[in-house]
């Protein structure tokens, strides 16, 4: 730690407003020295002398688009793991995906923030069993690439496959590592989207549902706000967007209406 460059309160609090404004993500005071220790490592490496220099270029430079995607790299937490909340993810294939399916329907499914990969493979495999998986166009995206390139390999191990008992068919052992199937790794379009990012999210075109799970929690109020906004525009007038299951955007205020579908809570647009 003594040789990473000084992270002191002042430059903290530019740099955080800057991360903040860019990626979302929200660091109070208290997260200074974890935030010194995630850049200070990167901040050496690219040569730079100081924290200061280092806000510099990511404020003014030209080629701050692509260290910015760094700086996500380090500081997104990318837990996730196969089956999480999985009532949820049930309750929305049989009550949305499967009914609109059944009418003949291309059904989009957009899976803002999917991390590793293992909720839009979770929900592959669901829509597989259900005989479902031709007709539903799965959209995958994530900040991360460091994240996205892992979701590409379709390799894990330890803690992404701890709600799981017995593998599944679609999860091929490969001594320690688990590979998921060509199949349903095909059937995921990988997208690199920062939800900030109105034109990249505008691109991605409207949805009949959303699944954006546990990352608001890393944005202030404001910033979910921003983000809600997006994903209102990018969802179909009877689309349904989830977030996670310790997520409310009741006392938010914002233009979606909350109902309640087989113990799951699902956002429409407000009439
Ligand atoms: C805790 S993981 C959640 C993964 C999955 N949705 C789940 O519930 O298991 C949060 C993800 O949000 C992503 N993220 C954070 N800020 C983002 C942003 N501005 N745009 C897109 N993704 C972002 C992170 O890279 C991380 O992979």
């Amino acid at each position: 730690m003594s040789n990473l460059p000084a992270l002191t309160p002042q430059v903290f609090s530019i740099l955080s407003a800057l991360i903040e404004d860019r990626l979302g993500l929200f660091f109070g005071p208290d997260y200074l020295d974890l935030v010194a220790e995630k850049l200070g490592p990167r901040v050496v490496e690219r040569g730079f002398e100081s924290m200061l220099d280092y806000y510099y270029f990511l404020r003014y430079d030209p080629a701050a688009e692509e260290e910015l995607r760094a700086v996500a790299d380090l500081l997104t937490v990318n837990e996730t793991y196969f089956f999480r909340e999985l009532t949820p993810l049930e309750a929305l294939i049989g009550e949305f995906v499967a009914p609109l399916a059944a009418t003949g329907k291309r059904v989009r499914v957009w899976c803002a923030a999917c991390s590793t990969g293992e909720e839009p493979i979770t929900l592959a495999s669901l829509l597989e069993e259900r005989g479902l998986l031709e007709q539903v166009e799965i959209v995958a995206s994530d900040v991360s690439s460091r994240a996205l390139a892992v979701a590409n390999r379709g390799v894990y191990s330890g803690r992404s496959l701890r709600a799981i008992a017995s593998p599944p068919s679609w999860l091929v052992d490969q001594g320690g590592h688990q590979l998921v199937s060509e199949r349903l790794r095909r059937a995921v379009d990988w997208r690199l989207v920062n939800l900030l990012d109105d034109d990249a999210v505008g691109a991605l075109g409207v949805f009949d549902a959303i699944v954006c799970r546990n990352v608001l929690i890393y944005f202030r109020d404001e910033t979910t706000t921003r983000v809600l906004g997006r994903l209102h525009r990018a969802l179909t007038p009877e689309g349904r967007l989830l977030v996670g299951v310790s997520e409310s955007l009741i006392r938010l205020g914002t233009a979606f209406q909350c109902e309640e579908r087989r113990g799951a809570f699902f956002y429409r647009k407000s009439p």
